[in-house]
């Protein structure tokens, strides 16, 4: 049995790779300092005899015996980590810090949850691992971007100077169960909208483009990242490489939906990218990984735990 440090841990992503763990039969310390995680989220978790909760922030050093690290800290919806984007930067930078610094003593692998916002406003579509991005330093979302750039750039320094054992993922859009009904993110936005029969906001002309993962999908990914042989590092795309316009999920969520909402037009965020959408062939090569569920099928499911959350 493998002793797994799950960080962030009670977030949305963080909670459902703690139930994977915990199926397959691992021991994992969760911690989290609930500045956006839940209990609810890990609530049926408390009881399991090989799950730990552990409220503790990574800006500040942990000492723990564990054989893995999954580094999922830091907020990761654009209201949420401009709130306090100080502490973002913080927690993405002293966060890798402190958790390289407990792989190295305790030598341990760990994985580092990046993002697809390293490439900025990406001018090469789709983006490749090897597409070093197009990112503002001083704007509202630099806090996030630049921190999330800098932690890959410590944990290829910690492989590199320690030997440490690195994974490095960048993770692209992803939805499902357990997001926050209030972080902005489209896909919850426009589900919640559509539920409460109010009208579905759509920044700019709709015609921007994502690529959205389902939640299953991307940590059966993050699962195979982490098995993968020690010398593959990453950094790897994992997300889900079919694009849609803004207007195209907003009639989709509707189809689903019913109700009466309509579509109406507000401006585009600074910085927002106008396009996004991974290059993951490394992921199918090297980790024998591709997407599976359907949009429409992960829309049901996250429509499902939204209904259920509002009931
Ligand atoms: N969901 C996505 O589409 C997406 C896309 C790209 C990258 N990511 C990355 O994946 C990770 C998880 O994202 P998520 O969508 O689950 O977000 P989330 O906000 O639901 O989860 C983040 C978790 O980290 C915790 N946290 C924040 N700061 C902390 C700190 N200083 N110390 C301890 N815990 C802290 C929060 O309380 C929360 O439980 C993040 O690192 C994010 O940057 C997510």
């Amino acid at each position: 049995m493998n002793t797994i440090l799950v960080t962030g841990g009670a977030g949305f992503l963080g909670s459902h790779l703690c139930d994977r763990l915990i199926e397959r039969g691992d021991d994992v310390l969760c911690v989290d300092n609930f500045f956006t995680g839940s209990k609810q989220n890990i609530s049926h978790l408390l009881s399991h005899p090989n799950f730990e909760l552990l409220r503790h922030d990574v800006t500040f050093p942990l000492y723990v015996e564990v054989d893995r690290i999954f580094n999922l800290a830091c907020p990761a919806s654009p209201v949420h980590y401009q709130r306090d984007p100080v502490q973002t930067t913080k927690t993405s930078v002293h966060g890798a810090i402190n958790m390289l610094g407990l792989a190295k003593r305790v030598q341990a692998r760990i994985l580092q949850a990046s993002t697809s916002e390293v490439y900025g406003d990406p001018q090469v579509h789709p983006q490749p691992e090897s597409y070093w991005g197009h990112v503002n330093t001083i704007g509202p979302r630099s806090c996030y971007d630049e921190g999330k750039r800098c932690a890959e750039t410590l944990f290829f320094d910690y492989h590199r100077q320690h030997a440490l054992e690195i994974k490095v993922m960048r993770i692209f859009n992803t939805y499902g169960p357990r997001m926050h009904p209030n972080d902005g993110r489209v896909v919850s936005n426009f589900i919640v909208q559509a539920l409460k029969g109010d009208d579905i906001t759509i920044y700019g002309d709709g015609q921007q483009t994502r690529s959205f993962c389902y939640v299953d999908d991307l940590i059966h990914g993050m699962l195979r990242l982490m098995d993968s042989p020690a010398a593959f590092t990453g950094p790897v795309n994992v997300g889900n490489p079919n694009e849609f316009t803004m207007l195209e999920l907003a009639e989709n969520v509707l189809s689903l939906i019913g109700g009466s909402s309509k579509l109406v037009f507000g401006p585009l965020p600074a910085d927002d990218p106008k396009q996004r959408q991974p290059d993951i062939a490394l992921a199918r090569q090297a980790l024998d990984w591709a997407p599976k569920v359907e949009l429409v099928d992960g829309l049901k499911e996250t429509i499902g735990y939204f209904k259920r959350l509002f009931d």
